[in-house]
């Protein structure tokens, strides 16, 4: 579904170069949920944002449902943000103004569906999400979990294969952040539709929840356990 290989990136040049990724290597199967963590400033985002088209990598590929790309320029890969991955935020980056069915029936615009399809595939998502009796509030007359959820109904919205989530419970109490788990948990295991989540996460019980784990470490991904990626040695 997803394949990453031998992906680098560096910020600046000279003196200031900052080699942010060394090589990184990861695959994501459908219905796959995979946490990704490590420290403070060790690339997360970068990754993440090479993966979505937003950024461009210095060296190695992207697989990604057989579109291949990584190193283009993120006008070139205009395909990927548009049909390939979804995005969630951990501060949800909804439009204050609009309604929960036109913050999601608008990003399908912007992806060229039209507005009748576009509104019934927006409510349809709000549904997924347990929302379908609030599709006319506008974020303010929203919970933050609430909030988060249309977030994720606009990333789903669309039928994209991989959801690419940010800390996306940063900003939510801990019950809150256990739903955005279950909703995700769920999106992953549907049988009709299942997508992939790569979540960057702090919060060791929730990266718990996930398939897998993997660790960000001095530019590379490796295989984690929660011990591991805390820094905890291993007692004999
Ligand atoms: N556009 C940029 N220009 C220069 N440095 C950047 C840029 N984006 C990120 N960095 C640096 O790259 C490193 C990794 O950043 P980031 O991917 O945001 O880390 P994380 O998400 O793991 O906290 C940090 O040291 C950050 O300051
Ligand atoms: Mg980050």
């Amino acid at each position: 579904m997803l394949e990453v290989t031998n992906l680098t990136k560096a910020f600046g040049s000279g003196s200031n170069k900052l080699q942010v990724l060394k090589g990184v290597d990861m695959t994501i199967t459908k219905g796959e949920m995979v946490a990704l963590m490590g420290p403070s400033g060790c690339g997360k985002s970068t990754l993440l944002n090479i993966i979505g088209g937003l950024l461009s990598a210095d060296s190695g590929e992207i697989d990604l449902e057989g579109r291949s790309y990584g190193r283009q320029k993120p006008s070139d890969v205009v395909d990927i943000r548009r049909k390939g991955v979804g995005w969630i935020f951990q501060d949800f980056h909804l439009v204050p103004s609009l309604s929960a069915k036109d913050n999601v029936a608008m990003a399908l615009e912007l992806c060229g569906y039209k507005s009748e399809e576009a509104e019934e595939r927006a409510v349809a998502a709000l549904n997924e999400v347990g929302l379908g009796d609030r599709t006319h509030h506008i974020p303010d007359q929203l919970s933050g979990g609430q909030q988060q959820r249309v977030a994720i109904a606009r990333a789903i919205a669309g039928k994209r294969s991989i959801l690419l989530a940010d800390e996306p419970t940063g900003n939510l109490d801990i019950a809150s952040g256990k739903e955005i788990m279950e909703l995700f948990k769920r999106l992953c295991k549907d049988e009709e539709n299942p997508i992939s989540i790569l979540m960057v996460t702090h919060d060791p019980d929730l990266a718990t929840q996930a398939d897998r784990m993997l660790l960000l470490r001095e530019g590379k991904t490796f295989a984690s356990d929660i011990r591991s990626a805390w820094g905890i040695e291993e007692e004999e």
